[in-house]
């Protein structure tokens, strides 16, 4: 029984803060947005679906494979690791139009941050009560939000994943060719996703601002800096030969 209410208070807890908590910060970058849904509270439920799949507090979950599976023309080799990247999905511009948007008049229910199939959210119908009550006492009581200082969603969320959605064209770059990574500190929102991917090379300080811990890329770094370069969700990151 522990176990069980204690899989549930892991579950239930940091991702309905974290969900109602970047719907909020969404608002706050997108006044007209805000008043849209001030005007007509029924777009409540959109907007918190719409910050759900900009924002999925739970990125993405692993998965281990039984057997061989091919997907898009690749094999996924039996008993290896594999990361379902809910954000990536979820901004899938095959499957979104503006996927970077945050439109509250989209109702886009079939996203993914929810999980998907029989693993699917078992809490969220009570998550969606929570995020309606605090967004709708919100919209009632608050005229208008303004950011106070520097903030991201998911800014202290590390996780692979921004960045997937069919960008194929850096999957392909050749590994061989790299040897020297460049930061656009201009781009650079401190997602950490680098840093958790290739946390040799790549560090949030205590600002949230990124280091390098070199800027030529050993060997042994290749692949990882090779995959945090394409999960970088603002693409600030390239390597140069
Ligand atoms: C906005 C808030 C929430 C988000 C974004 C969220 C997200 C998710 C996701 C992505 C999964 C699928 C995991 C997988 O594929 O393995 C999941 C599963 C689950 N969630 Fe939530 N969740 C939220 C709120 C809650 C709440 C409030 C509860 C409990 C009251 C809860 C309980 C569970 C449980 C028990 C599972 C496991 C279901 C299973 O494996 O059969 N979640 N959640």
């Amino acid at each position: 029984m522990v176990p069980l209410l204690s899989a549930y208070v892991i579950a239930s807890m940091d991702t309905t803060i974290n969900a109602i908590g970047n719907t909020a910060l969404l608002f706050a970058r997108h006044p007209q947005a805000y008043q849209e849904v001030r005007a007509e509270p029924a777009l409540i439920g959109p907007a918190f679906d719409q910050s759900l799949r900009l924002e999925p507090p739970a990125p993405g979950f692993f998965r281990r494979t039984t057997q061989p599976v091919d997907i898009d023309s690749i094999t996924i080799p039996a008993d290896t690791k594999v990361l379902l990247s809910f954000v990536s999905a979820n901004r899938d511009e095959r499957k979104w139009e503006r996927p970077e948007e945050f439109l509250v008049r989209r109702n886009p229910v079939d996203h993914v941050a929810l999980g998907y199939g029989v693993h699917g959210c078992a809490g969220q119908g009570l998550a969606r009560l929570e995020a309606h009550a605090v967004l709708g006492a919100l919209v009632r009581r608050v005229s208008s939000i303004e950011l106070a200082g520097r903030a991201g969603p998911q800014a202290q969320q590390r996780h692979p994943g921004h960045g997937f959605a069919a960008r194929h064209g850096t999957h392909r770059k050749a590994v061989s060719e790299m040897s020297r990574i460049v930061v656009d500190f201009d781009r650079c929102e401190g997602h950490g996703l680098c840093e958790q991917t290739a946390p040799e090379v790549f560090r949030l300080d205590d600002e949230g601002e990124l280091r390098l811990t070199h800027e030529e890329v050993a060997p042994e770094d290749e692949r990882a800096v090779a995959a945090a370069v394409r999960v970088c969700p603002v693409a600030a990151l390239k390597v140069r030969p």
